[in-house]
């Protein structure tokens, strides 16, 4: 039996999801999945931070109010984010980091990334920012203090994508990709063709909190082109940059462009991709694309994500699930949780 302690940074949607999970579930892990969680810090630029090596009560932080500085209303808590305390000297060993996506350098996400794989602890993630942008290094770094950088909540929030390719396709050879990668569009798309007007849909997508903190990201594309880059450089070896990425959005699709789509028996997607070229570099884009009604990905609705994996053995092994969401996305944080144990287990 084993306890892990863990250190909550962000306490947005996603780890108050973990924080929930733990004050549910813990008792039914510990016989399920020979471990347990101990929440130890948690820290949120807007709520503050509190700490406590004894553990803090999961419950209670959960039903904690969504209010600025929060955390001052808690014993031992402040209204101010202690980051670097809390992931250095909260005793966690592992930090669960949950901040927002900076697209453009992935901070302060990466920083702190940095500062836990640097205090020699695991890190688990969802924020495809670090990864998308610093990947490498970060891997690098991890591999340098013996502990683990996992992230698999980063692309199809909990739907096991990376770990699944990564464990069970190896000689399978995959070759290429092709994803519906982004909740938000893809929801646009569906409410459209029912038809909603493009804003409209937008913001019911926001409503429902799907969508990024600015929504510009999911329609833009430029979400999905970040997911495409940590995709293909962990499945293909790709060593793509973002800006190696041809990225295009929906918002140039009218209500006319579905109901066209939906006579010729096919469907509007935005469609990340990466494929394998013949002089072994890797191409790829995010861009609108008219799927004909037969395509794995045009049945995709709603904001059900999907990713077609195209392969030398198989053909083409298409997997579908939710692509976000804070239970979602949360459970991705305790599988990254659950693969560490494992290792930690068969040392
Ligand atoms: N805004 C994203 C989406 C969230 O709509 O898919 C998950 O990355």
């Amino acid at each position: 039996m084993s306890e892990y302690k863990i250190a909550l940074v962000g306490f947005g949607g996603v780890n108050r999801g973990l924080a929930q999970l733990i004050a549910e579930r813990n008792a039914a892990w510990q016989a399920e999945l020979g471990f347990s969680l101990k929440i130890v810090g948690v820290t949120d630029l807007f709520l503050g931070s509190i700490m406590n090596r004894d553990g803090l009560d999961a419950a209670q932080l959960v039903a904690l109010p969504a209010a600025k500085g929060a955390f001052a209303e808690l014993p031992g808590g402040t209204a101010e984010a202690f980051n670097e305390t809390i992931i250095k000297q909260s005793g966690a060993d592992i930090i669960a980091e949950a901040t927002f996506t900076n697209p453009v350098d992935g901070e302060p996400a990466a920083t702190f990334c940095r500062w836990a794989l640097e205090s020699g602890k695991h890190v688990v993630t969802t924020n495809k920012g670090p990864i998308a942008l610093h990947g490498t290094e970060l891997k690098a770094l991890a591999e340098r203090n013996g502990v683990a950088f996992e992230y698999e909540g980063s692309v199809m929030s909990g739907t096991p994508v990376i770990r699944m390719a990564r464990q069970t396709l190896p000689g399978a050879v995959i070759t290429g990709f092709e994803g519906i990668l982004n909740g938000t569009s893809n929801y646009v798309l569906t409410r459209m063709e029912e038809g909603l007007s493009f804003a409209d849909a937008v913001r019911q997508a926001q409503e429902l909190g799907y969508a990024e903190a600015d929504p510009t990201a999911d329609v833009e594309g430029f979400d999905v082109r970040l997911k495409v880059v940590i995709l293909a450089n962990e499945l293909l070896d790709a060593r793509l940059q973002v800006s190696d990425v041809r990225c295009s959005g929906i918002s140039g699709l009218s209500a006319a462009d579905l109901e066209q789509a939906r006579q010729a028996g096919a469907r509007w997607k935005l469609i990340g991709s990466a494929q394998r070229q013949a002089d072994g570099s890797v191409c790829a884009s995010v861009e609108a694309r008219r799927l004909d009604n037969g395509h794995p990905l045009a049945g995709i609705s709603g904001a059900t994500n999907a990713v077609s994996f195209n392969t030398e053995l198989l053909g083409a092994v298409t997997v579908s699930g939710p692509g976000a969401g804070r239970i979602e996305t949360a459970f991705a944080l305790l599988s990254d949780i659950v693969a560490i144990h494992t290792a930690h287990a068969q040392r």
